[in-house]
């Protein structure tokens, strides 16, 4: 530990070092239009950076630096979420990004929570400091839904509920940071409101973006389970927009710096700080000069470092999707750049973690590390035991009426086998997305909420659609594997942002 504090000590002295040189040296102005009308020194660098353009013989503009931040879930279970969205605004802020270009989406329930050790503080890592203070509240609470997100996309300010009314205002010259971190399933992205964000219906947000011709390049960056399945099979390359998931079709993403492991968080917390892929891509771009790094180098680097060292068991495949001609274009057109990295060329400073919780067990890894925490014998305790019953009990009748459906449609032997099969890579999920949101509504009328536990079973719902089964055929096995459940506790109204 006192050697890890010395090494938190040396790098705040360092960087603080470095920002006086830079605000020296350095002396220019990241404005929100930047030409290319650079000090000498700097001209190279740029020009580079703008390609793919060809030696320009008017000024060519870089454009306004736009961001959308998603922390997709609720709840102090799922802290990390939250922890990661705020430390990708403090990284781009101060790059230079400003504040009216960038939109925040998050719940809002974790800084102030009653369960957050630290009240009004937020950390993304064991030693890291603070990244809540300054993060503007856009969409918070019931406002953080999928509806508003495509809004703020498109830049449709009418479209919009609530919140900050920021949009994405953007011109053509324009380049679009967007990062959401969260639970996901096979084609879907988590909301604490439902309904969640449907692969298909995020692409075709993401057509329409681009038919209204209000960008030049979108860089786009998910943490999820699954998360290769909202753009496997379904993402044009044609969009000018660059894809990387924190993990493929059919894997988890996993969870870090969480209790119990090395480095773990501060003894007074419950919850894991952050998420692998997410913090793989933020503490490589907090410690490299973003005028220099590409897309593809940090891409090479997270995807290494999320693979947990090639070893995969605990672990993702990182993926990339879409238009992959403009890798070589330098991160401080999406990110920004912070002057104060301007000579770092370090490798990660930080402990890197040497193990991870996959999303879905993190939340229950949080109950229990709760569980520990209270006093024997009171009522709290038994309250918080209640809830871990609660919830492992719904997980199980989740698998176990899915598994049943599946049964009573496909037949005994060839159900789970119909159900669990994965399409061959570079197919998307299924062919009907109508089809698949009618399934998952009939199966939660039915069977309760399927959670963000049970959107893993995102896969089963649209082999049936793939597979031609009626919803007739659905709402009968439904009934018959649900009948008798009491799913009050799991209302599908109630339910979006729990991490059963
Ligand atoms: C980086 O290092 C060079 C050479 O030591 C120095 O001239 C320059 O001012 C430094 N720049 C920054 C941004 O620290
Ligand atoms: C913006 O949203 C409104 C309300 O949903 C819709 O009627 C309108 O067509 C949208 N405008 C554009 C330009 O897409």
């Amino acid at each position: 530990m006192a050697a890890r504090c010395w090494v938190w000590g040396f790098v705040v002295a360092l960087l603080a070092a470095a920002a006086v040189v830079a605000e020296v040296a350095d002396g220019e102005e990241e404005g929100k239009w930047e030409p290319l009308i650079r000090m000498p020194t700097e001209e190279g660098e740029d020009a580079e950076a703008a390609a793919p353009a060809p030696a320009p013989a008017a000024p060519e503009r870089v454009g306004t630096r736009w961001a959308v931040l998603v922390a997709g879930s609720s709840g102090y279970g799922n802290y990390r979420h939250h922890a990661d969205v705020c430390h990708a605004y403090q990284i781009l802020r101060k790059g230079g990004v400003e504040e009216e270009n960038i939109v925040v989406f998050m719940y809002d329930d974790i800084a102030h929570n009653i369960l957050n050790p630290r009240p009004g503080i937020i950390i993304n890592h064991p030693i890291g400091g603070d990244v809540y203070a300054g993060v503007p509240k856009d969409y918070t609470g019931h406002h953080v839904t999928t509806e508003n997100f495509y809004a703020v996309l498109l830049g449709n300010k009418t479209a919009v509920t609530g919140g900050s009314g920021k949009v994405i205002d953007s011109k053509p010259e324009d380049h679009i940071f967007i990062y959401y971190s969260d639970h996901g399933g096979p084609g879907v992205l988590g909301m604490p409101n439902l309904p969640y964000l449907y692969a298909g219906d995020f692409i075709k947000v993401l057509q329409n973006k681009h038919a209204s011709n209000s960008y030049s390049k979108m860089v786009i960056y998910v943490e999820a389970c699954e998360s290769g399945s909202i753009f496997e099979g379904l993402m044009p390359d044609n969009l000018n927009i660059y894809v990387t998931t924190a993990s493929n079709a059919v894997e988890n993403s996993w969870g870090t710096y969480c209790p119990g492991e090395e480095p773990s968080p501060p003894p007074e917390y419950i919850t894991c700080l952050g998420d692998m892929y997410s913090v793989a891509w933020m503490e490589d771009s907090e410690t490299h000069n973003l005028k220099r790094e590409t897309i593809e180098d940090q891409y090479e680097v997270v995807k290494k470092r999320t693979s947990n060292a090639n070893k995969l068991n605990e672990g993702s495949h990182v993926m990339e999707y879409g238009d992959k001609t403009f890798k070589d274009e330098k991160l401080f057109l999406y990110q920004g750049f912070n002057p104060a990295n301007g000579n770092i060329t370090n490798e990660l400073i930080w402990p890197v973690p040497k193990a991870a919780v996959n999303q879905r067990d993190a939340d229950l890894l949080f109950m229990w590390k709760r569980y520990e925490q209270l006093n024997g014998g009171s009522e709290d305790k038994l309250k918080v035991l209640r809830e871990i019953e609660d919830t492992i009990a719904h997980r199980k009748h989740l698998d176990s009426s899915i598994d049943f459906i599946g049964k009573l449609v496909f037949g005994f032997e060839n159900g789970p086998l119909i159900l669990e099969a994965a399409r061959s890579s570079g197919q998307s999920l299924v062919d009907d997305w109508d089809c698949l949101k009618k399934m998952v509504r009939i199966f939660e009328s039915q069977c309760g909420s399927l959670t963000q536990y049970g959107m893993k079973h995102m896969r089963a719902f649209a082999n049936m659609c793939n597979n031609g089964v009626s919803e007739a055929k659905m709402m009968e096995t439904s009934i018959n594997a649900c009948g008798s459940y009491n799913s009050a506790r799991w209302s599908p109204m109630t339910e979006g942002g729990h991490s059963a």
